[in-house]
Formats: structure tokens, C-alpha cells, sequence
């Protein structure tokens, strides 16, 4: 065994372990979440429906072939608003469907990874598993680099000096809200931009901020876009965006 898979450690059968993955680029996964990703029995994800899964991408070139996987297709996404009813509806069956099997598994003494990207307890879809779980198994959650910090980090904007205030909020808030909320940030960063992309730039305008306001596309990944955001105007961007606006706090 290599000195850096001592580090890293192996999986404990009858264990839930939540991965972060990381941002996207495979070299900002931490050691302890690499090691799982080998030593697990069973490599769990979600995904949207008929595509890859983001956090399995990232993974790839680390899973042995033959990995025993479970892939979880989320019944929708972003097509529907996640205020409605028929949305709540569907994912909470699922997640109860997801965690179903996936006791399934823990009770025969399988060690379960389920993959999540950047770190599983901010917003992460892990946390439901996590919920439902978390009494009746040993779970050990591994920390990830968040995709803020691979965001901001690639766009090369230090995002809070001195005394600033972060706000991190998700772009799927109402239009008033997200104004009100920037209008009192001194740093900010909006996540789940996609389909809410228009109504941030305009909030983003509005809250008089656009002149510091960066958007990020699948920040640390290969296809990576970074651009200021007043600079192009798509409707709408992808799954993987943001918007970071760097604080102007003290320089000394
Ligand atoms: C459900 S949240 C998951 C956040 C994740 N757990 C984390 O720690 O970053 C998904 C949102 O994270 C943001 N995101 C995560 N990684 C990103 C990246 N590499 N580039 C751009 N946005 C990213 C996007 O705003 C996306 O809509």
C-alpha cells in the first residue's frame, strides 16, 4: 500500500460515506474521498435523467471496471419550478425510493459511497440520504471543495476582504428577493443560476452591482466560461453556474 493510501483509508462495510467530489477538476478532490471512491463496495450517484451524473464525470478515471454502481435518475430537474406541488411530489417519492435501496444495500454489509458534488452538506442532494439514514446507519460525510471556491478561485477574484459580509443564495428566489438580498451583501454568490439566468441579471443590475458581478460556467471543469456578467446576454445558462460579486472590503 502507497504511503498516500494509508492516508486516505478504506471503507467500513455497512457505511454510508457522502463523497464530495469536489468543483469538477478531478486534482481538488480530497485523499480521504479518492481513497472511498476505490474501497467502497458499491459507488452510488445521482443523476439527471439519461445523463452521465455530474459527480460520476468527475470520478471517472478513479472506477475500477466491474465497480458494482447504483445510479439514481432524478424523475425531473429544472423543468419544473420547485415551488409546485407535482414537484415535490415526484422528488420525494424518489428520495424515498433512492434511500430504500440504498438500505438495501447497508443492511447486507455493503460499504456505499454516494458521490456528491463539490461538498455534500451544502446543497447538496446527499443531505436527503443523509436525513433518512443517517439514525439507522454509520454514515462519515467527506468535506469537499465547494464549487463557489473552485469558481472564484479560477476567476482569480478574492471574494472577501477584511469585514465583508458573504451572502450565498440560490437564483431560484424571487426577483425581489434576490434584489433585496444583494442590495445588503457586501460579497455575494448566487447558485442554481441555469434557467434563472435572466432574472439575476436583472436583479444583479438592479441591486447596483453589475460592475463587480462574474459569471462562472462549469468553473474548474475542461469547457469552463468566465466572463463578466454585463458582458453577454444568453437567456439562460446551464446546470453548473454562478454568479460570485467580490467584496470591496479593506486592502491594506
Ligand atoms: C445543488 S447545488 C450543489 C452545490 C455543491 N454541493 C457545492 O458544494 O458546490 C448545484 C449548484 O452548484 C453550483 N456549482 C457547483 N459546482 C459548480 C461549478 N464547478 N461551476 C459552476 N457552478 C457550480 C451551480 O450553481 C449549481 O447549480
Amino acid at each position: 500500500m502507497s504511503s498516500l493510501d494509508a492516508i486516505a483509508g478504506t471503507a467500513r462495510s455497512g457505511t454510508l460515506y457522502g463523497i464530495g467530489v469536489g468543483p469538477g477538476d478531478i486534482r481538488y478532490m480530497t485523499l480521504r474521498a479518492a481513497g472511498l471512491v476505490r474501497s467502497v463496495d458499491v459507488l452510488a450517484y445521482f443523476a439527471k435523467r439519461g445523463r452521465a451524473g455530474n459527480a460520476r464525470t468527475v470520478v471517472a478515471t478513479l472506477v475500477d471496471i466491474g465497480k458494482r454502481e447504483l445510479k439514481f435518475e432524478y424523475p425531473v430537474t429544472d423543468e419544473i419550478r420547485v415551488a409546485d406541488e407535482g414537484y415535490r411530489a415526484a422528488i420525494a417519492s424518489f428520495y424515498a425510493t433512492t434511500a430504500q435501496a440504498l438500505r438495501d444495500e447497508l443492511v447486507q454489509g455493503s460499504s456505499v459511497g454516494l458521490l456528491a458534488e463539490g461538498d455534500p452538506f451544502f446543497y447538496g442532494s446527499f443531505m436527503h440520504m443523509w436525513r433518512r439514514l443517517d439514525k439507522e446507519f454509520p454514515v462519515e460525510v467527506v468535506p469537499g471543495v465547494t464549487g463557489m471556491s473552485g469558481c472564484w478561485t479560477r476567476a482569480n477574484a478574492p471574494i472577501t476582504w477584511g469585514d465583508d459580509v458573504l451572502a450565498v443564495m440560490p437564483g431560484t428566489l424571487e426577483e425581489q428577493c434576490l434584489t433585496d438580498r444583494l442590495a445588503q451583501a457586501d460579497a455575494a454568490v448566487i447558485m442554481k443560476v441555469g434557467r434563472n439566468l435572466a432574472k439575476v441579471r436583472r436583479a444583479v443590475a438592479a441591486a447596483g452591482l453589475m460592475d463587480r458581478a462574474i459569471y462562472v460556467e462549469r468553473g474548474t471543469m475542461s469547457d469552463e466560461r468566465i466572463v463578466p456578467l454585463g458582458s453577454f446576454a444568453d437567456p439562460v445558462g446551464p446546470y453548473f453556474a454562478m454568479v460570485i460579486i467580490p467584496g470591496n472590503g479593506r486592502r491594506l
